[in-house]
């Protein structure tokens, strides 16, 4: 993604990570990064989103005419002649002339060590010799970013930085205490010895000083010395000289480790030139293979660069790293029903990490059946105790079925449902056990009407003061539980239990009857029953009379007769599309709503406020591709997709590669505008609604089902996917312009019965032609 100039709308992000290493990157070298925990191991400092402050800076100073310059552009922000970035798969370069000095900085994470590395290429464009100094630029946080953002000033009274003469590096960390006994440290290398070195960030700013304009760049005397109990940065001064035409390489390596030891092996398996390029190269090869299992090629290049490309990535740098962004930047850890949704779409592509994750959600589940909101992978979970009262969040059990049936479907490891994973408080159950229990904890927990309490929040986390009091209930969760439960029949017929099977169905059709029987209003499905019985989503609310989610989870749980899905759409379509998507509801609640929560008090036509929710619009790409809507499915995609026409830099502003969480509603003044980017569950269900309902490839026990519903000016397109170790190159034709309807198909060209391709043998390569009509 080549982005042309560097006062982006918004900051338009990269992330770049292995298994334990996470750096956030805007387009001028921005944003922070963070080992394991983005709360408890932040490695630096950064501000905010506004101001895309600090990050991992060059400073250039010309030794003859005294100009000084940043090829990033920030921090100084002057007009640079030439500049450019390009944000890619595993990498992100700026490239940049000034002065006559061309400067290519890359960013990248190497596959294994805990680090990022800066590779950093100059040349001397002009006919003179140059004498330039570099300054390279990291600011220091190295701990727990809640404490540092609250105790600043006493945080700070931890730090110690060294440098290490050895390794040409400035090592710094932040003395364990008893609010965070850990002891970690940060280190930042260079591949050529530098003349000076500075560590302490008033020196660098000067009192009262400011990145703009650094008072060290000015007087360039580094203080060359330790700190203690200051506020940390890296910076080094390295004389350059360059002849004309004259190339040159130097390396950077900023990293984090527990093991003080670790230090200088990490950074000599990165620093040299030779070897950073070749870790750059397999970076690079890492991430072409890994989006090379599934690949998709349609008439429209658009949907094709947000499968193949853009989304399909921010899906695989999601599951790894859910848990800070640019916007909602320090939780740590991460969400329990996000985490499952990120192993629905990412088990197709990389099976070995969705069951990586899938063990970790169970066993953050309770014996009662319920799972915590969220858990961190060294702090533990979100919240504690098993009592659902205490707990808040009630749809925790639901996500659980689908993401067990999704991965036995997509490998056939049917013995998965008979592995012991322990349970959080108590105890062990198999992967039925978790499964049967998350189902029968949810028949437990349902209210007055039959439906499933509602507690502190459902999949909407604002709607967090509806159902405190243990009255209030989901019409949504209903709706999830009923499609959760035909899962959960789907794994017990695999497992051959027919009573579990049938006690599933039938608490399925009895579900069915009462959501109809309770939650009908007429043209619509109402969202949920407050504790103090009012209701939410009906044409009797002033605001919030039409919720999208509970029209399109009647469809995805097949609890709309036809009639009512039909219906309900028609209501969406005329109350809640825009050029952008649907609103999530309308109208717009205006003012705090203590019954309802926190969702009233958000600006109208922001977050959870009546937005366009990408997350729940894709819910209703696949809802629509369920009922052979092709082209509306498509229009649907096309419209969420950050490729969208209407989407310009102007109105949308937030990056145009990757989906953001949402859009501003109709109901706010700045409609359009795109917002919090990156960590969405949106990245997973338009990557599902994409290859398993639009081109409809869908992994079933018995093989992979052909069911395309397309647009149906689509004549012919085609998908590569792997699928339990062979590879299938599926071309579809379309010679009647259907949207969906499968005529033949051939496998290696023989005709096959029904629209089902059996499994074939491992390390294979097979064709398939699948003719629509
Ligand atoms: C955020 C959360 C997600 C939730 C949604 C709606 O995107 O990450 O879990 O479902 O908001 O509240």
């Amino acid at each position: 993604m080549v982005i042309t100039r560097p006062d982006t709308p918004k900051p338009w992000i990269n992330y770049l990570s292995n298994n334990v290493y996470h750096a956030l990157v805007s387009q001028t070298g921005g944003g922070y990064s963070y080992y394991k925990d983005s709360k408890l191991h932040r490695i630096l400092h950064w501000e905010n989103h506004l101001s895309d402050r600090p990050g991992r800076y060059l400073f250039i100073k010309d030794q003859d005419s005294k100009t000084i310059w940043t090829p990033n552009w920030q921090p100084l922000c002057q007009p640079l002649e030439q500049w450019q970035a390009l944000h890619g798969l595993g990498y992100t370069s700026l490239q940049s002339l000034e002065n006559g000095v061309e400067t290519n900085i890359t960013y990248f994470v190497p596959p294994r060590d805990p680090c990022e590395i800066w590779l950093v290429k100059m040349k001397n464009r002009s006919d003179q010799h140059r004498s330039l100094t570099l300054y390279p630029y990291a600011h220091w946080l190295l701990g727990d970013y809640y404490l540092e953002q609250n105790y600043k000033n006493i945080m700070t009274l931890y730090n110690e930085g060294n440098y290490d003469e050895k390794n040409n590096a400035i090592i710094a960390f932040k003395h364990p205490s008893s609010a965070r006994p850990y002891t970690s440290y940060g280190f930042f290398a260079s591949s050529v010895k530098p003349r000076g070195y500075e560590l302490s960030y008033k020196k660098f700013i000067g009192q009262y000083g400011s990145l703009s304009h650094p008072a060290l760049l000015d007087h360039e005397t580094c203080s060359n010395r330790s700190v203690r109990g200051e506020e940390m940065i890296s910076l080094m001064q390295i004389p350059l000289t360059l002849r004309p035409q004259q190339e040159i390489t130097l390396v950077f390596v900023l990293g984090f480790t527990e093991d003080k030891k670790q230090i200088s092996k990490i950074i000599r398996r990165n620093i040299l030139p030779e070897k950073a390029s070749r870790l750059l190269e397999e970076t690079k090869t890492y991430w072409r293979k890994k989006l090379d299992t599934v690949q998709v090629k349609t008439p429209d290049p658009k949907f094709d660069f947000m499968t193949n490309h853009w989304g399909q990535y921010q899906l695989l740098q999601i599951t790894r790293w859910r848990s800070a962004s640019y916007y909602v930047p320090g939780e740590g850890g991460r969400g329990f029903r996000d985490t499952a949704q990120d192993v629905e779409g990412v088990v197709s592509i990389d099976p070995k990490l969705a069951l990586e994750w899938l063990k970790k959600l169970l066993s953050h589940q309770y014996a009662s059946g319920h799972a915590v909101s969220g858990f961190s992978d060294i702090e533990g979970p979100w919240e504690t105790g098993k009592d659902p009262k205490i707990l808040g969040k009630s749809d925790m059990a639901v996500w659980i079925p689908t993401i067990i049936s999704t991965y036995i479907q997509e490998t056939g490891d049917t013995s998965l449902l008979k592995l012991k994973i322990p349970f959080l408080d108590q105890g062990q159950g198999t992967v039925w056990d978790h499964c049967r229990r998350a189902m029968d904890h949810l028949w437990k927990q349902r209210g007055r009407r039959g439906l499933p309490l509602f507690w502190k929040a459902d999949w909407n986390d604002a709607l967090d003061q509806c159902g405190l009091k243990g009255k209030g209930e989901s019409v949504w969760l209903a709706m999830a539980y009923g499609k959760a439960l035909l899962e959960t029949e789907i794994l017990a017929t695999i497992a051959g239990n027919i009573p579990q099977a049938r006690k599933m169905r039938k608490r399925y059709e009895k579900l069915r009857k009462i959501i109809n029987q309770t939650a009908w209003d007429g043209d619509w499905y109402v969202r949920l029953f407050t504790d103090s019985g009012k209701t939410v989503g009906s044409k009797s609310c002033k605001e919030g009379k039409i919720y999208l989610n509970t029209q399109s989870w009647a469809i995805l749980s097949g609890v709309a007769p036809e009639l009512r899905a039909e219906k309900s759409l028609k209501a969406v379509a005329k109350y809640l599309e825009t050029d952008f998507g649907p609103a999530l509801f309308s109208p717009a609640y205006q003012s705090y709503d203590p019954h309802i929560g926190r969702i009233t008090s958000f600006a109208p036509g922001t977050k959870e406020n009546a937005a366009i929710f990408s997350h729940a619009a894709a819910f209703l790409v696949v809802a629509l591709a369920m009922l052979k809507k092709g082209k509306q499915a498509y229009e649907l995609f096309s419209k969420i997709a950050p490729t969208n026409p209407c989407k310009t830099e102007e109105i949308y502003q937030a990056e145009p590669y990757v989906y953001a969480e949402y859009c501003y509603g109709p109901a706010h003044d700045q409609f359009g505008q795109g917002a919090f980017s990156w960590n969405t569950g949106t990245a997973s269900w338009m990557f599902m609604a994409a290859t398993q309902w639009i081109l409809g490839v869908r992994p079933t026990i018995r093989g992979l089902l052909m069911d395309p519903c397309v647009p149906p000016h689509w004549s012919v397109f085609s998908m590569k996917r792997s699928f339990r170790g062979a590879v299938y190159n599926i071309r579809f034709k379309n010679p009647n312009h259907v949207s969906s309807g499968v005529a033949e198909i051939r496998l290696n060209g023989k005709k096959m019965k029904g629209n089902l391709i059996p499994a074939m043998p491992k390390g294979g390569v097979y064709d398939v032609e699948v003719v629509m009509g």
